[in-house]
């Protein structure tokens, strides 16, 4: 049997994407093949695209860090898992396919009746938030706090979890992007036209307990001055590297650790500034790694809470596996509100 598998064949824009066709992977011992029902599209899918996130493989390689899909076989040794049962999956790359082979440890069962789109959106986004929030944040009812890219897929995941942990969040996002913040429960700063900076002091006197950065670089030193004394960084990606979707300068060649070592500079620098303020960085791909029980135990939990309608993902766009590189290209562009997700199999 054949499937479609997207390809990134070389380091560079959306026009490295391309789609083959190939025979159905066979699950080796300890595997099962899953029938991929939805698989998501994140800005760390653009940044390896690129070739400088952390986590790039060598190309050619498949992108998508996670999946829901249908388990379609089993491979030799694989036990206590029925063929079609839905499942999700984090492995960080090849879920841009029809068809992708994973290993047994690393699915978690998906509550049955739920949308694959939306539950898909909760592996990777949600899990993020969820664990900043939660593990490196130790949010308290009544905080308050910051999260930049508001109306993302991480910032609007994180808006929906603040609002039921009883955390008055903010959110900076683009004007049109307002409304939707303030509808999933948070107060909207327009990053472009005002200073988040001021607006926080001007909102709430002292400063937050937390901020949520993904955009990185001096951006670090602004959402430290957002916080109050005792207050804590979250520093999670570098959007502020980014140009339309590219990196904004290649002069210095592909490097996927040049921006974890850069980070690691800003967290040192920032013990030598006057004032109790933290500042820690967060890697889900690390907590799966070093604390794969908690990744588990926390997608778990989000996945009954969706269960329950206690969260409900924002789905941007619902898009076949052949827009892949649309996909990348919106993302690029900016304005998308929430989640991209492809359905590989209609
Ligand atoms: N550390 C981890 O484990 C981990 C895991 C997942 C994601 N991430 C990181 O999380 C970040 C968000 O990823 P995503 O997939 O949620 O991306 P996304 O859906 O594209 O959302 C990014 C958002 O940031 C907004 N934005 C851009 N520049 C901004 C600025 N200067 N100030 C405030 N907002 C700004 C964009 O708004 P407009 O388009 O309206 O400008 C957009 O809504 C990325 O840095 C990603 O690498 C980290």
């Amino acid at each position: 049997m054949r499937h479609k598998r997207v390809v990134v064949t070389h380091y560079g824009g959306p026009e490295v994407i391309t789609i083959i066709e190939e025979d159905i992977p066979i699950p080796t011992a300890g595997e099962l093949r899953v029938k991929v029902l939805a698989a998501g599209v994140s800005l760390p899918d653009v940044l390896a695209r690129e070739g400088v996130h952390p986590e790039t493989p060598p190309v050619p390689y498949t992108p998508g860090w996670d999946l829901v899909g249908s388990v379609d076989q089993l491979g030799p040794s694989v036990m206590d898992l029925q063929l079609g049962e839905t499942v999700a999956a984090m492995p960080i790359h090849g879920c841009y396919a029809q068809y992708v082979c994973v290993r047994q440890g690393e699915v978690v069962p998906v509550p049955k009746g739920l949308d694959a789109a939306e539950a898909v959106a909760v592996v990777l986004n949600y899990s993020t938030a969820y664990q900043m929030l939660h593990r490196s944040a130790k949010a308290q009812r009544g905080q308050r706090m910051l999260i930049h890219g508001a109306s993302g897929g991480v910032g609007s995941a994180m808006l929906q979890l603040a609002k039921l942990a009883g955390v008055e969040m903010y959110g900076t996002c683009s004007e049109q992007a307002a409304s939707v913040v303030r509808d999933l429960g948070g107060i909207p700063i327009d990053y472009k036209q005002s200073d988040f900076v001021k607006e926080i002091h001007r909102l709430t006197g002292e400063g937050v307990d937390a901020v949520f950065d993904g955009i990185g670089g001096d951006n670090l030193w602004r959402s430290r001055d957002a916080l109050r004394e005792g207050g804590r960084v979250v520093t999670f990606g570098f959007q502020s590297k980014m140009r339309a979707g590219r990196m904004a300068s290649h002069s210095e060649g592909r490097h996927p650790f040049r921006e974890s070592a850069e980070l690691g500079g800003f967290i040192v620098r920032n013990w030598f500034k006057s004032g109790r303020k933290s500042m820690v960085p967060y890697s889900i791909q690390w907590m799966l790694r070093f604390k794969p029980a908690w990744f588990r135990e926390d997608l778990l939990t989000l996945l009954e809470l969706l269960k329950q309608g206690r969260i409900k993902p924002l789905i941007a766009q619902r898009l076949p596996l052949e827009e892949a590189r649309r996909a990348h290209e919106m993302l690029g562009e900016g304005g998308v509100l929430g989640k991209i997700v492809l359905l590989p199999n209609g």
